[in-house]
């Protein structure tokens, strides 16, 4: 869906097939226009399940990551399916990269009114006592000072489209420790505290944050990842458990939370497998 008003754009954004188109806002006398969601991390996972999903709930979504190829075949998905992307190189760790990040947001279709924090994850599961000084860093890196770099680089936008929204993706993992968890819940943690933080201090501007808080997601990457490539190691972690969330559960959230309208605040949305009752209480058939 191409929109009217907004210089220089037209020639960067390919115009979709004929999505859905729901999800608006701003416009003036131009009529509304597409609302544009950004969504890091959106090369895998849940990111890229947030992705499609937000593209069918009718937003121009810039999915932004540091594995472009995978981007291109993202956006050309949501295309298939009739909506709305654009593939962003974003790497969260440099400003530089976000600042191309804001950039890119700036000549968005649109006003941009949602920014999904997702890009994440986890390094290692060594006690604290023999921890990766390397691996706290890099969780730190991504997990908090990204959402920090991204959310600061971002804000201005949001602000500006009257009915802005700000989703930060944390965990369980950001309420409740676990032995080998150190690194990873205390980032998780300092994400936390950032959403909360930050929905007090911009408590009177027009927009809301929201922190989704999911437990045991078995994606395609996140064990591999903190594993080091160990695939044994990460099934083990889903091994027995009926029915662990999927990228497509937590996107669900995502985008419930986004679509409500705009005076709703849902602070917080813990969501986990029903066979985990808590983090240390899963229930495995073998
Ligand atoms: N899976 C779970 O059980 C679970 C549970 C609770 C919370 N979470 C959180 O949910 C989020 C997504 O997890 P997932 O399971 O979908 O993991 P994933 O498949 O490993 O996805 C992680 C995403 O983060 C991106 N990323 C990593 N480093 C980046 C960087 N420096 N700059 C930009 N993007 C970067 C990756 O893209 P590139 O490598 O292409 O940059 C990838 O798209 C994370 O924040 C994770 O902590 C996951």
């Amino acid at each position: 869906m191409r929109t009217a008003g907004v210089a220089g754009v037209t020639d960067l954004i390919p115009a979709p097939a004929g999505p859905p188109a729901r999800a608006t806002g701003g416009g003036g006398e131009n009529g509304p226009m597409t609302s544009v969601a950004i969504v890091t991390g959106a090369s895998s996972g849940i990111g890229a399940a947030t992705a499609r999903r937000l593209a069918a709930e009718g937003f121009h979504v810039l999915a932004a990551a540091r594995r472009t190829d995978r981007l291109a075949g993202l956006v050309a998905e949501i295309e298939r399916a009739g909506g709305a992307a654009t593939a962003l190189a974003c790497d969260v760790t440099s400003d530089e990269s976000v600042a191309g990040l804001r950039a890119a947001a700036e000549a968005a279709p649109g006003p941009v009114t949602l920014l999904v924090n997702n890009a994440g994850g986890a390094r290692g599961l060594d006690p604290v006592e023999s921890g990766s000084v390397g691996d706290w860093q890099w969780m730190y890196d991504v997990n908090v000072l990204g959402t920090l770099r991204v959310t600061q680089a971002l804000l201005p936008a949001l602000v500006a489209s009257g009915a802005g929204t700000v989703v930060i993706v944390s965990s369980t993992a950001g309420h409740t420790v676990y032995e080998g968890g150190g690194g990873y819940t205390a980032a998780k943690h300092a994400q936390t505290a950032i959403a909360g933080t930050l929905r007090l201090e911009l408590c009177g501007r027009p927009v809301r944050v929201i922190e989704i808080d999911p437990g045991m997601v078995k994606t395609d990457e996140f064990g591999l990842v903190r594993f080091g490539g160990d695939a044994e190691r990460a099934a083990a972690v889903y091994a027995g458990v009926a029915e662990p969330l999927v990228a497509d559960d937590v996107a669900d959230c995502v985008a419930w939370c986004a679509t409500r309208p705009h005076h709703v605040n849902i602070d917080q949305l813990v969501v986990r497998p029903l066979a985990q009752a808590a983090q240390h209480k899963v229930h495995r058939t073998s």
